[in-house]
């Protein structure tokens, strides 16, 4: 069985990690990995290729930055020659980035099986360019791998229920196979740090209005009373900080660090350190969730309601009260625990791999 494996940006990479060695190690798939290019600086691209022992793409497609369109556009034009080179018997495609959403609609419309790992994930808002990708994604798919329980009730409301298979989470295979190397590496030690708290921000309803974005930095504000931030800051966030000044505000609080993008074990260390997250990725909800570190979500929502139910996820939205609440919680030690959720077991990727050789 021959599959074309796509990766486009930064959170698809520790989600093929696993794929890839589960079908090197059964030796019955051959896997061709395409990157589209989506993103493309080393720090966001290039180090986790290095870091997550991820074999250098078949194909790198060059794509760029760009509007929604362009880049779900230029993703289609560049991937098409690719079947048609490789003749795949499926595409696999993971997420709900742009490039998830182009490859498989290209596929699709050659009638190429598509696979869909982290399929069902809803948040219910499409404002959101994610929530988009992914409904479509579902809907083009053949075979659906859900991350976590929410995904099949969610496909099922939408009337899909064949080869919907609860596979688990390909990103926690990841996360665990690395543990012990991200530990070793201590990033606390190494960047002199006390307690502290760790920041990510890149949503574009978060960080594009610079209202918003004032907004949020009042409440990383607050939470820089409890304890010290750092926080690698996304290129995306970058240029808006800038942009609007809001960088120089930062600069004056002595207790908010700005560092650059960091690598993946890089910034696994700095999480499973930390007292607590402030974030609006998806990812790191999972992350925090399965090292049981608090994970403050600055959205209104999550598509991925394992985290809030069973896990250290709390949603504070853009609500100051709420964060202290929780904060201080953190503080006194009563903040909830996680428990891990069902099938975050390290084997989420073989068991993918197994339904995939066993559908030929
Ligand atoms: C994309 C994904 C988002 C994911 C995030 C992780 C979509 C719709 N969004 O958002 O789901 O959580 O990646 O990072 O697919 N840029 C660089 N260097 C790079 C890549 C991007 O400087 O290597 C800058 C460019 O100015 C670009 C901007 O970041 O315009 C945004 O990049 P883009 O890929 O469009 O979206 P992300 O915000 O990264």
């Amino acid at each position: 069985m021959k599959i074309v494996s796509v990766v486009g940006a930064r959170p698809n990479f520790m989600k093929m990690a696993s794929l890839d060695a589960a079908f090197r190690k059964s030796g019955k798939v051959q896997n061709v990995l395409v990157h589209t290019g989506q993103h493309y600086d080393d720090a966001m691209s290039q180090v986790f290729f290095d870091e997550l022992q991820l074999p250098k793409p078949d194909q790198y497609l060059g794509v760029g930055s760009g509007s929604h369109a362009q880049q779900t556009a230029e993703v289609m034009k560049r991937f098409e020659p690719v079947m048609d080179l490789e003749k795949p018997d499926a595409v696999l495609v993971v997420g709900d980035v742009n490039s998830t959403l182009a490859c498989a609609l290209a596929a699709a419309k050659k009638q190429v099986p598509v696979a869909h790992v982290e399929a069902g994930l809803r948040s219910f808002d499409k404002n959101m360019p994610e929530e988009v990708n992914r409904l479509v994604t579902d809907h083009l798919s053949t075979w659906l791998f859900t991350s976590e329980p929410s995904g099949a009730k969610n496909l099922e409301k939408e009337g899909i229920t064949d080869d919907v298979f609860f596979a688990g989470n390909t990103m926690i295979d990841t996360l665990r196979f690395f543990h012990k190397k991200a530990r070793d590496l201590n990033m606390k030690e190494k960047l002199d740090l006390e307690g502290y708290g760790l920041v990510t921000l890149h949503r574009p309803e978060n960080v594009d209005d610079s209202k918003t974005l004032a907004k949020i930095v009042a409440l990383l504000e607050v939470a820089s009373r409890h304890e010290e931030l750092v926080w690698p800051v996304h290129p995306r966030t970058k240029k808006q900080l800038e942009h609007t000044g809001l960088n120089q505000r930062i600069a004056d609080n002595k207790k908010i660090r700005l560092l650059e993008p960091q690598g993946y074990l890089e910034f696994l260390s700095l999480q499973m350190d930390a007292r607590f997250v402030l974030t609006d990725s998806g990812g790191i909800q999972e992350e925090t969730t399965f090292l049981d570190v608090p994970c403050l979500t600055l959205r209104e929502n999550t598509e991925r309601p394992v985290t809030v139910e069973q896990g250290s996820n709390t949603l504070v939205g853009s609500d100051k009260g709420k964060l202290r609440a929780a904060l201080e919680q953190i503080g006194r030690g009563t903040y909830k625990h996680a428990t891990v959720p069902e099938n975050w077991d390290g084997k989420a990727g073989q068991r993918i791999a197994e339904y995939l050789e066993a559908t030929e």
